[in-house]
C-alpha cells in the first residue's frame, strides 16, 4: 500500500490549522521516504494532534506552509522533528522481561568471562528510545560484572528522534517511567533527584550503567557509521511502524552487524521475515542466534 493510502477522515472541525488531504498525503509521503513508516489515512487525526504543536511552535497558519518548509532544503532539522513527533516513543526498562533474562543467564556469563581476559563487548540498542532498553542492558552487564566499565564492555544505544537522545543521556525517569525497576535495581543504580515543585518523584540513572553506553542519533534506514561487530542487537517495537518491504531491507542489514553466534532480539509483535529471517536460529518467538559458527 502506498503511504497515506486509505480512506482519509480529516480531523474533527473546527480546527485550529486546516489539514487537507494533499497536505496529509505529502506529509505521509515523507514518513515513508524517510522512515519507511507507513501512514493510513485514518491516522490523520494523530498527525494533526502531534504537528500542531510544531506549527505553533514555529508560528506558522497552516499544513500548506509547514509542508513547504520540511519540503525544503532548509527545514531538513525541522523534517528530522516531523519524523520524531510522529513516531511513536513508549518503552520501559526491563521492557520484555525474558529477554534481559536471556541475555543474563545465557549470553552474557561467557562473554563477560572473556572479557575478563581482554575480550571485547559491544552490545546495541537500536532504536533505543529515551534509554530505559540500553540502561536495562547495562544493568544486566552490571550484575555479573560490577568492574564492567574497567572491561572492553560497550553498549551502544541510537536512536532516529534527536529529543529521546538527549532524555537517555539525562537518564532522568519519573516513577511511572521507571516503573519496570525493581526495588533493589533502584537501590543499587538510581539516585532520587530534585523534582519539580508538584511533579512526580525523579530518579537518576547512576554512574556506572552510564558509563557503559554510547547515546548517538542514527536513521536505521540510513547509512550506518559503524562496524560492529555486536555480540548482541535489540531492535525492538521499532520496525513495527514499517513497511515490509523496509522491515525486511533492515532484517538483512543485521547479519554483517553480528559477531559469530551473536543475538538478535526485535519486539513482541514483530517476526523476522525475508531471506534474512535464513541467516537465524531462533532460541524464543522473538530472539534469534545467528547461524553458523557458535559463539557465546
Ligand atoms: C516504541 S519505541 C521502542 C523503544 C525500545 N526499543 C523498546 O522496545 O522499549 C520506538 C523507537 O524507534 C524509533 N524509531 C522509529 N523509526 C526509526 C528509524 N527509522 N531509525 C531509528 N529509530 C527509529 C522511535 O524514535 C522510537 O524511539
Amino acid at each position: 500500500m502506498s503511504a497515506g493510502a486509505g480512506v482519509f477522515q480529516a480531523p474533527a472541525a473546527p480546527a485550529e490549522f486546516a489539514l487537507s488531504q494533499a497536505d496529509f498525503r505529502e506529509i505521509a509521503a515523507m514518513l515513508h521516504e524517510d522512515a519507511g513508516i507507513h501512514l493510513a489515512g485514518s491516522k490523520a487525526s494523530l498527525v494533526y494532534a502531534r504537528l500542531a504543536r510544531r506549527l505553533r511552535a514555529l508560528g506558522l497558519s497552516s499544513f500548506r506552509d509547514y509542508c513547504a518548509l520540511v519540503k525544503d532544503r532548509k527545514g531538513l532539522d525541522e523534517r528530522q522533528r516531523m519524523l520524531a513527533a510522529l513516531t511513536t516513543n513508549v518503552t520501559g526498562f526491563f521492557r520484555e522481561p525474558h529477554h534481559f533474562a536471556h541475555l543474563e543467564r545465557v549470553v552474557l556469563p561467557p562473554l563477560l568471562e572473556a572479557a575478563g581476559r581482554g575480550a571485547r563487548v559491544r552490545l546495541w540498542s537500536a532504536g533505543c528510545s529515551s534509554g530505559p532498553e540500553a540502561y536495562s542492558m547495562a544493568m544486566a552487564v552490571l550484575s555479573l560484572r560490577p568492574d564492567a566499565a574497567r572491561l572492553d564492555v560497550r553498549i551502544l544505544a541510537t536512536d532516529v528522534d534527536p529529543d529521546v537522545i538527549g532524555q537517555a543521556r539525562e537518564g532522568v525517569y519519573d516513577e511511572r517511567a521507571a516503573a519496570g525497576l525493581s526495588a533493589p535495581l533502584r537501590e543499587r543504580w538510581t539516585k532520587p533527584t530534585p523534582s519539580p515543585k508538584g511533579a512526580a518523584r525523579r530518579l537518576r540513572v547512576a554512574d556506572e550503567p552510564r558509563a557503559l553506553i554510547s547515546f548517538r542519533e542514527l536513521n536505521l534506514n540510513a547509512a550506518w557509521p559503524m562496524k560492529g561487530p555486536f555480540q548482541a542487537i535489540f531492535c525492538r517495537n521499532v520496525a513495527i511502524y514499517f513497511e515490509e518491504q523496509t522491515q525486511m531491507a533492515l532484517w538483512s542489514r543485521f547479519p554483517s552487524m553480528l559477531a559469530p553466534g551473536g543475538r538478535l532480539y526485535i519486539g513482541h509483535s514483530e517476526r523476522l521475515n525475508g531471506p534474512a529471517a535464513r541467516a537465524f536460529v531462533a532460541e524464543g518467538v522473538t530472539h534469534y542466534r545467528l547461524a553458523g559458527r557458535s559463539g557465546a
